[in-house]
């Protein structure tokens, strides 16, 4: 199977010499080619260049021609952080946080993640991969190529192994490249409220080597934040996750300044995601890290949040990546042309930072930037094809409008 795309108006995010992330100001670089043309073979990417550089096609068998004339080619975003494996919806608590009920005061209350978990524990592993193969396939026609999905509604033996099981049916079945990772530690079930300890016993001594055993997870999380897990808490289950060959990640930082981007930051994680709250004190760690930053807007937006400071780490020569959070309670969203938007809009970001926030960054974050997050030759042929658009600047610009047209994954049009 073969694919030409020619007479590409602009070809998006094109490496000569691939990079596995971009920092600083080098985050403002994005190289294109005008009116250009790229070559599919099989699922890679095979070869691209300017049309008038074309020297033709000598082998015709099995090819279809696409031509792109006035639309933009860019490779396929990549959503570094989501829960899309959850049961029913939390549109309730959407509604009493417009009547003034903080995100907080609703998970205090036994809502909020408690609520996903008593919804996930009724559901089958049957129904939870047919509600995730909807939104997967949602976010694949808005243009995500390669996606990390988390347990976390489970918080029980039983729920958190069924949603890993679920996320790995879910590798089988979705054409995009996914990730794994553990989050037991989400949040404390009621039923462990004074036995956190045993809690955490449980997930390091019980689940850690299920998952280890049958290969579900890539990657550990936790929650580090006032009134779920201490910083000390998170550096002891990461420290186990690492023994059970998971990398560590973080939600750090995302309602207060509660020290997981350190903890992140000592035990290796790949990434630390929110960080509405990190101060210079984090800004200066992160510079002597090959932790990835990474900002989840729709989450922000959606509750509230302050913004993190993302002009300031990227001055600090920091790189950041953008995720959406698709998930029921802070972003019932996995739009990435969304986040790209706010990126521009709310922290502003340059078109060209927040893209290469949602690409090459993104794809660092799950450990794929050798494989996806831009146009170089050997890479997974996930792109797509917008509209007929000016620029690449019209993406963001015309925020909450659908302006992708095609979409190949793994070289074969979707
Ligand atoms: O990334 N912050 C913690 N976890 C999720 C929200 C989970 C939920 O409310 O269901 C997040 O925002
Ligand atoms: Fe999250």
């Amino acid at each position: 199977m073969k694919i030409l795309i020619k007479n590409i108006k602009q070809l998006v995010q094109v490496e000569i010499n691939p990079q596995l992330k971009v920092a600083g100001k080098d985050m403002k670089n994005l190289s294109c080619i005008n009116y250009a043309w790229l070559a599919i073979e099989n699922d890679k990417i095979a070869g691209f260049g300017k049309m008038d550089d074309w020297e033709g096609i000598s082998d015709w068998t099995d090819l279809t021609i696409i031509d792109a004339s006035d639309k933009l080619v860019l490779p396929c975003w990549c959503d570094s952080h989501t829960h899309i494996v959850y049961a029913g919806s939390r549109e309730g608590e959407f509604v009493d946080r417009i009547n003034g009920l903080t995100y907080e005061d609703i998970f205090q209350r036994g809502g909020g993640i408690l609520n996903s978990a008593k919804k996930l524990h009724d559901a089958s592993e049957d129904e939870l991969v047919e509600s995730a193969m909807l939104r997967l396939n949602e976010i694949m026609l808005q243009g995500t190529g390669a996606v990390e999905i988390k347990s976390g509604y489970g918080l029980s033996f039983e729920s958190e192994l069924k949603m890993l099981r679920v996320i790995k049916k879910l590798k089988t079945l979705s054409p995009i490249t996914i990730k794994a990772t553990f989050l037991g530690a989400h949040a404390l079930p009621i039923e462990y409220k004074e036995r956190k300890g045993d809690y955490i016993k449980l997930l390091i001594n019980e689940i850690m080597p299920v998952i280890a055993e049958e290969q579900l997870a890539d990657y550990c999380d936790v929650f580090c934040e006032q009134n779920y897990f201490t910083r000390e808490e998170t550096i002891e289950i990461l420290s186990a996750g690492k023994k059970y060959g998971m990398a560590p990640k973080v939600h750090a930082e995302q309602l207060s300044n509660s020290g997981g981007t350190l903890a992140g930051i000592e035990v290796g994680a790949i990434s630390v995601d929110h960080i509405e709250f990190v101060g210079d004190t984090e800004i200066k760690a992160l510079q002597n890290s090959k932790t990835m930053p990474t900002i989840l807007p729709g989450a922000a937006f959606f509750l509230n949040l302050p913004f993190p400071p993302a002009r300031k780490m990227i001055g600090a020569g920091l790189p950041i990546a953008v995720a959406s959070d698709y998930n029921p309670g802070s972003c019932p969203s996995g739009n990435m042309n969304f986040m790209v938007s706010l990126c521009c809009i709310q922290y502003k970001m340059t078109p060209e930072e927040a893209i290469n926030a949602a690409t090459i960054n993104s794809a660092y974050a799950m450990d794929l930037s050798k494989t996806h997050g831009s146009i170089a030759v050997g890479k997974q042929a996930n792109i797509f094809i917008t509209k007929e658009i000016p620029n690449y600047s019209f993406i963001p610009y015309s925020f909450g409008n659908t302006l992708i047209e095609t979409v190949i994954i793994n070289g074969e049009i979707v």
